[in-house]
Protein backbone atom coordinates (compact mmCIF):
# COMPACT_ATOMS: atom_id res chain seq x y z
CA UNK A 1 0.00 0.00 0.00
CA UNK A 2 2.60 2.05 0.39
CA UNK A 3 4.57 1.57 -2.75
CA UNK A 4 0.71 2.79 -3.88
CA UNK A 5 0.50 5.96 -2.07
CA UNK A 6 4.25 6.79 -3.70
CA UNK A 7 2.78 5.56 -7.30
CA UNK A 8 -0.12 7.75 -6.67
CA UNK A 9 2.09 10.89 -6.19
CA UNK A 10 4.73 10.09 -8.80
CA UNK A 11 1.30 10.32 -10.91
CA UNK A 12 -0.05 13.49 -9.25
CA UNK A 13 3.53 15.03 -10.43
CA UNK A 14 3.49 14.68 -13.73
CA UNK A 15 -0.73 14.78 -14.37
CA UNK A 16 -0.50 18.63 -12.29
CA UNK A 17 2.49 19.65 -15.06
CA UNK A 18 0.00 19.14 -17.84
CA UNK A 19 -3.01 21.17 -16.42
CA UNK A 20 -3.38 24.23 -18.04
CA UNK A 21 -6.64 25.56 -16.76
CA UNK A 22 -8.53 26.28 -13.74
CA UNK A 23 -11.51 23.76 -14.71
CA UNK A 24 -9.12 20.97 -15.30
CA UNK A 25 -7.23 21.83 -12.37
CA UNK A 26 -10.78 21.19 -10.42
CA UNK A 27 -11.41 17.78 -12.25
CA UNK A 28 -7.49 16.69 -11.56
CA UNK A 29 -8.37 17.36 -8.12
CA UNK A 30 -11.44 15.65 -7.59
CA UNK A 31 -9.29 12.70 -9.16
CA UNK A 32 -7.03 12.42 -6.65
CA UNK A 33 -8.66 14.20 -3.28
CA UNK A 34 -12.26 13.72 -4.09
CA UNK A 35 -14.79 11.73 -2.52
CA UNK A 36 -14.16 9.09 -4.93
CA UNK A 37 -10.67 10.04 -5.78
CA UNK A 38 -7.38 8.01 -6.14
CA UNK A 39 -6.78 8.86 -1.95
CA UNK A 40 -9.65 8.50 -0.55
CA UNK A 41 -9.63 4.85 -2.45
CA UNK A 42 -6.54 3.86 -0.40
CA UNK A 43 -6.94 4.85 2.67
CA UNK A 44 -10.33 2.63 2.43
CA UNK A 45 -8.02 -0.13 2.78
CA UNK A 46 -6.45 0.79 5.96
CA UNK A 47 -9.19 -1.05 7.32
CA UNK A 48 -6.89 -4.64 6.63
CA UNK A 49 -3.88 -3.23 8.13
CA UNK A 50 -2.53 -3.86 11.61
CA UNK A 51 -2.95 -1.27 14.24
CA UNK A 52 0.92 -0.30 13.55
CA UNK A 53 0.47 0.25 10.33
CA UNK A 54 -2.39 1.99 9.89
CA UNK A 55 -1.22 5.06 12.32
CA UNK A 56 2.08 4.91 10.19
CA UNK A 57 0.10 4.47 6.47
CA UNK A 58 -2.47 7.10 7.58
CA UNK A 59 0.38 9.75 8.59
CA UNK A 60 1.78 9.56 5.35
CA UNK A 61 -1.26 9.71 3.46
CA UNK A 62 -2.01 13.01 5.41
CA UNK A 63 1.21 13.96 4.26
CA UNK A 64 0.51 13.17 0.64
CA UNK A 65 -2.83 14.76 1.09
CA UNK A 66 -0.82 18.29 2.19
CA UNK A 67 1.37 17.67 -0.45
CA UNK A 68 -1.17 17.70 -3.05
CA UNK A 69 -3.00 20.45 -1.85
CA UNK A 70 -0.88 22.86 -1.23
CA UNK A 71 0.50 22.10 -5.04
CA UNK A 72 -3.06 22.60 -6.48
CA UNK A 73 -2.95 25.78 -4.95
CA UNK A 74 0.25 27.45 -6.25
CA UNK A 75 -0.36 25.44 -9.59
CA UNK A 76 -3.63 27.23 -9.52
CA UNK A 77 -2.70 31.10 -8.98
CA UNK A 78 -0.31 30.23 -11.70
CA UNK A 79 -2.74 29.14 -14.13
CA UNK A 80 -4.83 32.11 -12.47
CA UNK A 81 -2.35 34.91 -13.04
CA UNK A 82 -1.35 33.60 -17.02
CA UNK A 83 -5.08 33.70 -17.94
CA UNK A 84 -5.17 37.55 -16.65
CA UNK A 85 -2.15 38.60 -18.29
CA UNK A 86 -3.05 36.89 -21.79
CA UNK A 87 -6.49 38.70 -21.74
CA UNK A 88 -4.91 42.01 -20.78
CA UNK A 89 -2.67 41.25 -24.11
CA UNK A 90 -5.67 39.80 -26.05
CA UNK A 91 -8.07 43.20 -25.02
CA UNK A 92 -5.88 46.27 -24.81
CA UNK A 93 -7.03 49.33 -26.27
CA UNK A 94 -5.76 52.17 -26.89
CA UNK A 95 -8.55 54.55 -25.93
CA UNK A 96 -6.77 58.08 -26.32
CA UNK A 97 -8.24 60.38 -28.65
CA UNK A 98 -4.83 61.49 -30.21
CA UNK A 99 -3.78 57.50 -31.03
CA UNK A 100 -7.24 56.64 -32.57
CA UNK A 101 -7.11 60.24 -34.88
CA UNK A 102 -3.46 59.03 -35.85
CA UNK A 103 -4.79 56.02 -37.33
CA UNK A 104 -7.22 57.63 -39.07
CA UNK A 105 -4.97 60.63 -40.48
CA UNK A 106 -6.65 62.99 -38.64
CA UNK A 107 -5.80 66.13 -36.63
CA UNK A 108 -7.13 66.66 -32.69
CA UNK A 109 -10.14 69.26 -33.31
CA UNK A 110 -9.58 72.49 -32.28
CA UNK A 111 -11.92 73.97 -28.92
CA UNK A 112 -15.50 73.69 -29.49
CA UNK A 113 -17.16 76.50 -30.40
CA UNK A 114 -19.02 77.35 -26.73
CA UNK A 115 -15.81 76.75 -25.22
CA UNK A 116 -14.32 79.54 -27.42
CA UNK A 117 -16.91 81.88 -26.42
CA UNK A 118 -16.87 81.60 -22.73
CA UNK A 119 -13.36 82.00 -22.77
CA UNK A 120 -13.50 85.09 -24.51
CA UNK A 121 -16.14 86.24 -22.59
CA UNK A 122 -13.54 85.11 -18.92
CA UNK A 123 -10.74 87.13 -20.66
CA UNK A 124 -13.23 90.14 -21.03
CA UNK A 125 -14.20 90.31 -17.55
CA UNK A 126 -10.61 88.81 -16.07
CA UNK A 127 -9.57 92.91 -18.31
CA UNK A 128 -11.77 94.35 -16.18
CA UNK A 129 -11.25 93.41 -12.92
CA UNK A 130 -14.26 90.84 -12.57
CA UNK A 131 -13.44 87.92 -10.24
CA UNK A 132 -14.89 84.31 -11.77
CA UNK A 133 -16.83 82.19 -9.97
CA UNK A 134 -17.88 78.50 -9.85
CA UNK A 135 -21.42 77.38 -8.68
CA UNK A 136 -23.21 73.75 -8.23
CA UNK A 137 -25.20 72.42 -10.87
CA UNK A 138 -27.32 70.35 -8.31
CA UNK A 139 -28.58 73.51 -6.09
CA UNK A 140 -30.68 73.94 -2.94
CA UNK A 141 -34.11 75.80 -2.76
CA UNK A 142 -32.28 78.47 -0.84
CA UNK A 143 -30.20 79.25 -3.48
CA UNK A 144 -31.80 79.05 -6.64
CA UNK A 145 -35.01 80.70 -5.33
CA UNK A 146 -35.72 81.68 -2.26
CA UNK A 147 -32.40 83.97 -1.57
CA UNK A 148 -33.33 85.35 -5.10
CA UNK A 149 -36.30 86.72 -3.62
CA UNK A 150 -38.52 83.55 -5.28
CA UNK A 151 -40.23 82.45 -2.09
CA UNK A 152 -42.72 79.21 -2.37
CA UNK A 153 -45.88 79.23 -4.03
CA UNK A 154 -44.48 82.54 -6.28
CA UNK A 155 -45.35 82.04 -9.69
CA UNK A 156 -42.16 83.09 -10.72
CA UNK A 157 -41.16 80.02 -10.05
CA UNK A 158 -43.41 78.47 -12.66
CA UNK A 159 -41.50 80.68 -15.47
CA UNK A 160 -38.82 78.49 -14.95
CA UNK A 161 -39.76 75.02 -16.01
CA UNK A 162 -37.70 72.85 -13.09
CA UNK A 163 -35.75 69.37 -12.60
CA UNK A 164 -36.44 68.78 -9.15
CA UNK A 165 -34.81 65.84 -7.31
CA UNK A 166 -37.37 63.18 -5.20
CA UNK A 167 -36.47 65.23 -1.94
CA UNK A 168 -38.46 68.29 -3.53
CA UNK A 169 -35.43 70.16 -1.81
CA UNK A 170 -32.73 69.75 -4.66
CA UNK A 171 -32.91 70.84 -8.67
CA UNK A 172 -30.74 71.13 -11.16
CA UNK A 173 -30.21 74.97 -10.79
CA UNK A 174 -32.65 76.72 -13.82
CA UNK A 175 -30.17 79.42 -13.74
CA UNK A 176 -27.00 81.13 -13.11
CA UNK A 177 -28.19 83.40 -10.70
CA UNK A 178 -27.58 80.89 -8.02
CA UNK A 179 -23.67 82.08 -8.08
CA UNK A 180 -25.27 85.63 -6.76
CA UNK A 181 -26.13 84.05 -3.59
CA UNK A 182 -22.77 82.06 -3.44
CA UNK A 183 -20.85 84.61 -4.29
CA UNK A 184 -22.09 87.00 -1.58
CA UNK A 185 -21.76 84.45 0.70
CA UNK A 186 -18.12 84.87 -0.05
CA UNK A 187 -17.48 88.47 -0.65
CA UNK A 188 -17.64 91.52 0.98
CA UNK A 189 -18.88 94.99 -0.88
CA UNK A 190 -17.72 96.45 -2.74
CA UNK A 191 -17.01 93.62 -5.10
CA UNK A 192 -17.99 92.14 -8.99
CA UNK A 193 -17.89 88.68 -10.42
CA UNK A 194 -19.15 86.63 -12.85
CA UNK A 195 -20.50 82.70 -12.84
CA UNK A 196 -19.84 80.91 -16.09
CA UNK A 197 -22.06 78.04 -16.63
CA UNK A 198 -24.49 75.13 -17.50
CA UNK A 199 -28.19 75.48 -16.53
CA UNK A 200 -30.97 72.87 -17.11
CA UNK A 201 -34.53 73.31 -17.73
CA UNK A 202 -37.29 70.95 -18.45
CA UNK A 203 -38.34 72.51 -21.67
CA UNK A 204 -39.88 71.63 -25.06
CA UNK A 205 -36.18 71.30 -27.76
CA UNK A 206 -36.45 73.11 -30.51
CA UNK A 207 -33.83 75.25 -32.94
CA UNK A 208 -33.15 77.58 -30.24
CA UNK A 209 -34.25 75.89 -26.67
CA UNK A 210 -32.17 72.92 -25.07
CA UNK A 211 -32.62 71.39 -21.80
CA UNK A 212 -29.29 72.01 -20.31
CA UNK A 213 -27.76 75.60 -21.54
CA UNK A 214 -25.36 78.13 -20.72
CA UNK A 215 -25.38 81.25 -19.27
CA UNK A 216 -22.86 83.86 -17.36
CA UNK A 217 -24.21 85.54 -14.51
CA UNK A 218 -22.44 89.25 -13.52
CA UNK A 219 -22.92 91.16 -10.36
CA UNK A 220 -21.41 94.29 -9.53
CA UNK A 221 -22.10 95.70 -6.02
CA UNK A 222 -20.78 99.33 -4.98
CA UNK A 223 -21.66 102.63 -3.83
CA UNK A 224 -24.25 105.21 -5.57
CA UNK A 225 -24.23 102.48 -8.99
CA UNK A 226 -27.14 103.66 -11.08
CA UNK A 227 -29.24 102.18 -14.14
CA UNK A 228 -26.95 104.46 -16.59
CA UNK A 229 -23.79 103.22 -15.47
CA UNK A 230 -25.64 99.44 -16.00
CA UNK A 231 -26.81 100.36 -19.41
CA UNK A 232 -23.25 101.75 -20.45
CA UNK A 233 -21.31 98.53 -18.92
CA UNK A 234 -23.51 96.31 -21.15
CA UNK A 235 -23.34 98.33 -23.70
CA UNK A 236 -19.39 98.10 -23.92
CA UNK A 237 -19.60 94.54 -22.87
CA UNK A 238 -21.76 93.54 -25.83
CA UNK A 239 -19.33 95.57 -28.39
CA UNK A 240 -16.51 93.69 -26.85
CA UNK A 241 -17.65 90.54 -27.24
CA UNK A 242 -18.93 91.10 -30.88
CA UNK A 243 -15.93 93.16 -31.65
CA UNK A 244 -18.07 95.70 -33.28
CA UNK A 245 -20.93 98.45 -33.10
CA UNK A 246 -24.12 96.17 -32.63
CA UNK A 247 -27.61 97.18 -32.42
CA UNK A 248 -28.76 97.29 -29.06
CA UNK A 249 -32.70 97.78 -27.55
CA UNK A 250 -33.76 97.79 -23.89
CA UNK A 251 -37.34 96.46 -22.83
CA UNK A 252 -38.66 96.39 -19.29
CA UNK A 253 -38.67 93.02 -17.73
CA UNK A 254 -39.16 91.24 -14.84
CA UNK A 255 -36.94 89.15 -12.40
CA UNK A 256 -38.03 89.22 -8.73
CA UNK A 257 -34.21 89.47 -8.18
CA UNK A 258 -33.94 93.20 -10.06
CA UNK A 259 -36.03 95.80 -9.54
CA UNK A 260 -36.28 97.79 -11.83
CA UNK A 261 -35.45 94.63 -14.39
CA UNK A 262 -34.78 95.08 -18.14
CA UNK A 263 -34.16 92.64 -20.93
CA UNK A 264 -31.52 93.80 -23.02
CA UNK A 265 -31.94 92.55 -26.46
CA UNK A 266 -29.98 93.02 -29.99
CA UNK A 267 -30.47 92.90 -33.64
CA UNK A 268 -29.95 89.25 -34.93
CA UNK A 269 -27.08 89.00 -36.58
CA UNK A 270 -27.57 85.98 -38.65
CA UNK A 271 -30.51 87.28 -40.64
CA UNK A 272 -29.28 90.96 -39.35
CA UNK A 273 -32.90 91.89 -38.33
CA UNK A 274 -35.15 90.29 -41.40
CA UNK A 275 -36.45 87.93 -38.91
CA UNK A 276 -35.14 83.39 -39.21
CA UNK A 277 -35.27 80.43 -36.72
CA UNK A 278 -32.74 81.96 -34.28
CA UNK A 279 -34.99 85.25 -33.64
CA UNK A 280 -38.07 83.69 -34.09
CA UNK A 281 -38.64 85.67 -37.39
CA UNK A 282 -38.50 89.09 -35.14
CA UNK A 283 -35.20 90.13 -35.80
CA UNK A 284 -33.96 90.29 -32.30
CA UNK A 285 -32.38 88.11 -30.01
CA UNK A 286 -32.77 88.25 -26.29
CA UNK A 287 -29.27 88.99 -24.78
CA UNK A 288 -29.79 89.15 -21.31
CA UNK A 289 -31.84 89.92 -18.20
CA UNK A 290 -30.28 92.58 -15.76
CA UNK A 291 -31.60 95.30 -13.87
CA UNK A 292 -31.00 96.98 -9.95
CA UNK A 293 -30.17 94.00 -7.67
CA UNK A 294 -33.11 93.71 -5.33
CA UNK A 295 -33.26 94.77 -1.57
CA UNK A 296 -34.29 91.74 -0.63
CA UNK A 297 -31.53 89.79 -2.27
CA UNK A 298 -28.87 91.99 -0.91
CA UNK A 299 -30.28 91.06 2.58
CA UNK A 300 -30.02 87.21 1.82
CA UNK A 301 -26.45 88.09 1.47
CA UNK A 302 -25.95 89.58 4.72
CA UNK A 303 -25.33 93.44 2.77
CA UNK A 304 -27.30 96.42 3.63
CA UNK A 305 -29.12 97.68 0.92
CA UNK A 306 -29.42 101.23 3.19
CA UNK A 307 -25.40 101.30 2.10
CA UNK A 308 -24.86 99.45 -0.98
CA UNK A 309 -26.54 98.59 -4.10
CA UNK A 310 -25.25 97.23 -7.77
CA UNK A 311 -26.91 95.82 -11.00
CA UNK A 312 -27.02 91.82 -12.14
CA UNK A 313 -26.99 90.39 -15.39
CA UNK A 314 -27.28 86.78 -16.93
CA UNK A 315 -26.43 86.34 -19.87
CA UNK A 316 -27.29 83.08 -22.45
CA UNK A 317 -24.19 81.90 -23.83
CA UNK A 318 -25.23 79.41 -26.55
CA UNK A 319 -27.21 81.84 -28.46
CA UNK A 320 -24.08 84.30 -28.29
CA UNK A 321 -22.12 81.12 -29.43
CA UNK A 322 -24.62 80.58 -31.97
CA UNK A 323 -24.67 84.79 -33.67
CA UNK A 324 -20.81 84.68 -32.89
CA UNK A 325 -20.48 81.69 -35.30
CA UNK A 326 -23.39 81.29 -37.27
CA UNK A 327 -24.99 78.47 -36.10
CA UNK A 328 -28.59 77.86 -37.06
CA UNK A 329 -29.62 75.26 -34.52
CA UNK A 330 -28.57 75.50 -30.90
CA UNK A 331 -28.99 71.45 -30.91
CA UNK A 332 -25.32 71.44 -32.74
CA UNK A 333 -23.79 72.84 -29.96
CA UNK A 334 -24.23 69.42 -27.81
CA UNK A 335 -24.07 67.14 -30.56
CA UNK A 336 -20.99 66.14 -29.65
CA UNK A 337 -20.63 65.49 -33.42
CA UNK A 338 -16.89 66.76 -34.66
CA UNK A 339 -17.61 67.20 -38.05
CA UNK A 340 -19.15 70.02 -36.08
CA UNK A 341 -16.45 71.28 -33.53
CA UNK A 342 -13.42 70.93 -36.37
CA UNK A 343 -14.96 73.91 -38.48
CA UNK A 344 -14.32 76.02 -35.80
CA UNK A 345 -11.01 78.36 -34.96
CA UNK A 346 -10.09 79.61 -31.31
CA UNK A 347 -12.05 82.85 -30.52
N1 LIG B 1 -31.82 84.29 -14.13
C1 LIG B 1 -32.54 84.86 -15.25
C2 LIG B 1 -33.01 83.76 -16.16
O1 LIG B 1 -32.44 82.71 -16.17
C3 LIG B 1 -31.68 85.82 -16.00
C4 LIG B 1 -31.40 87.08 -15.24
C5 LIG B 1 -32.25 88.13 -15.33
C6 LIG B 1 -30.27 87.18 -14.47
C7 LIG B 1 -32.01 89.31 -14.67
C8 LIG B 1 -30.01 88.36 -13.78
C9 LIG B 1 -30.91 89.43 -13.90
O2 LIG B 1 -28.94 88.52 -12.99
O3 LIG B 1 -30.63 90.58 -13.26
O4 LIG B 1 -33.94 83.94 -16.89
Amino acid sequence: MVEQLQQMLEDFKTGIEKVQSLPDMAQFKAEYLGKKGRLKGLMAGMRDLSPEERSSFGAKANEAKQFMEKLIQEQSTRIELEEINSRLDKEWQDISWTDRLKDKGQQAAGLHPLSSVMRGLEDIFLSMGFDILDGPHIEDEYHNFEALNIPANHPARDMQDTFWFQDKKHLLRTHTSNIQIRGMEQHKPPFKFVGPGKVFRSEALDASHEAAFHQLEGMMVGKDISVSHMIHFLRTLLSEIFQKEIKVRLRPGFFPFVEPGFELDYECLLCGGTGCSVCKQVGWVEALGCGMVHPNVLKAGNIDPREWNGFAFGLGVDRLTMMRYHIDDVRHIHSGDLLFSQQFKAY
